[in-house]
């Protein structure tokens, strides 16, 4: 029996420590709140992720141009997009042990630190944004900022792409990349992290079309959130009510997941109307009108913008993954991922480590997969009890075995993560099977 309900938020992190995915930033030293490493299984899960991302909504699509901008910009552009005035979160401290929270984050006037009641000050807003200085002289002129999203790249690409590549309406430009933000109090693992990244889209579009094509990419969300794993079940749209909305925005959804701290954003879809094209116009002076092809027709174009956190998309994936069963009146524990997103599709293991035999067969048949898949693992650590289970906690989804009969008529025994069957396939069926 599976048992999704009780991921806890401990299960997971002590997964990811101990198999390598994801460790606390500069942990060598203590740790850096706020910031995390990832490990050579972290890293191929989240590359996979991004991979899958891009490919759904960049390569695939004919309406879509990728960019790649740079994460320090001028402080105009912060300025222009409101970053510098109101990026902020509200901010208390307690008199008593002086450790300081987001007050909207609080529950009731209990310092969760010292226990204390009635000790927190006044908020006040801090603004969220790292500030450095760009050259060698540190004045007000030379202030930049660690971009806090990387849509205003987008953005300020947006002539750009325009003038390079005249795209008919509605077009899409489509970043990835580090974003920063100073959270007063990171927590829930990678959840609210203070360097994290974004896969974010700006779709141009006529505003008298806004609303089919919203509903359009509530759609293609929904697919790409199951092309992930997620369980239709975990996932929960929340139409942010008209009061709470950005004052730039028209409609708001957020795409909730049942993360195991709690409901909490995924990832955010935004009718952000002509804000940020028209902030840049009036800062800039240049204009940011878009010629409909073939007529004298003009007009700054409006703005839906699917913005995904990744930390977020990987906490969800590896919660829904996230499997325990019983083998053989054993407790297992597996992540059933999608076989596109394992960080190894196969671990190649001969029988016994110490018959030359097998292992010089088994490096064959290695040799042969990997150059084919590329994430394909040698493991012949332990006995193959124990690679299997090591196998199943990383979410390999195929375990390929050499043993004595393969010397004998060229078969090997492929294991299946999620079964745990096994069958006999011959090694030049081997390539297809995973094709
Ligand atoms: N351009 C719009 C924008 O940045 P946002 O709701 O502030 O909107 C978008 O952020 C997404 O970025 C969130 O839905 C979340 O997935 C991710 N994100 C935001 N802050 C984060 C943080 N501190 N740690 C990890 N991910 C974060």
């Amino acid at each position: 029996m599976s048992n999704k309900k009780l991921v806890s938020m401990e299960d997971i992190v002590s997964l990811c420590k101990r198999r390598g995915f994801i460790f606390q930033g500069s942990e060598i030293y203590g740790g850096l709140a706020g910031t995390w490493d990832f490990g050579p299984l972290g890293v191929a899960l989240k590359r996979n992720i991004m991979d899958l991302w891009w490919k759904t909504f960049v390569e695939d699509r004919e309406d879509m141009y990728g960019v790649d901008a740079a994460i320090l910009m001028d402080q105009k552009v912060w300025q222009a997009s409101g970053h510098t005035a109101t990026f902020t979160d509200p901010l208390v401290e307690c008199s008593n042990c002086h450790s300081r929270f987001r007050a909207d984050h609080l529950e009731g006037d209990k310092c969760p630190t010292c226990g204390k009641t009635g000790t927190f000050s006044e908020a006040k807003q801090f603004n969220m944004m790292f500030q450095t200085n760009v050259g060698s002289v540190a004045d007000e002129n030379s202030i930049s900022y660690l971009r806090p999203e990387t849509a205003q790249g987008i953005f300020t690409n947006y002539k750009n792409v325009v003038d390079s590549f005249y795209p008919d309406l509605p077009f899409g430009i489509a970043q990835q990349g580090k974003a920063f933000r100073n959270e007063i109090s990171p927590r829930d693992f990678v959840f609210r992290s203070r360097e994290f990244e974004q896969m974010e889209i700006e779709y141009f579009i006529d505003p008298k079309d806004w609303e089919k094509l919203f509903d359009a990419w509530v759609k293609d969300i929904e697919k790409f959130l199951s092309d992930l794993g997620l369980p239709e079940s975990s996932v929960h749209k929340l139409e942010v009510p008209k009061d709470d909305l950005a004052h730039y925005s028209k409609r708001t959804i957020d795409f909730e997941f049942d993360f195991p701290h709690k409901r909490d954003e995924l990832l955010g879809l935004a009718y952000r109307t002509d804000f940020d094209l028209m902030n840049i116009q009036n800062a800039s002076g240049k204009s940011m009108e878009y010629t409909v092809k073939g007529t004298s027709t003009k007009f700054v174009p409006h703005v839906i913008e699917p913005s995904f956190g990744v930390e977020r998309a990987i906490m969800a994936v590896l919660v829904s993954a996230y499997t325990e069963d019983e083998v053989n009146g054993e407790k297992r524990t597996y992540l059933k991922l999608p076989a596109h997103l394992a960080p190894v599709k196969i671990a190649v293991s001969p029988l016994l480590k110490n018959k030359p035999e097998l292992v010089t067969k088994a490096r064959e048949v290695y040799d042969m997969l990997k150059k084919q898949h590329g994430a394909v693992m040698w493991d012949d650590n332990g006995n193959i009890g124990k690679r299997y289970r090591r196998q199943d906690e990383i979410g390999t989804p195929e375990c390929v075995v050499i043993d004595f009969q393969t010397l004998e008529d060229d078969t090997v025994t492929v294991r299946d993560r999620d079964t745990t069957e096994q069958k006999r396939v011959n090694i030049i069926e081997l390539p297809g099977q995973y094709r």
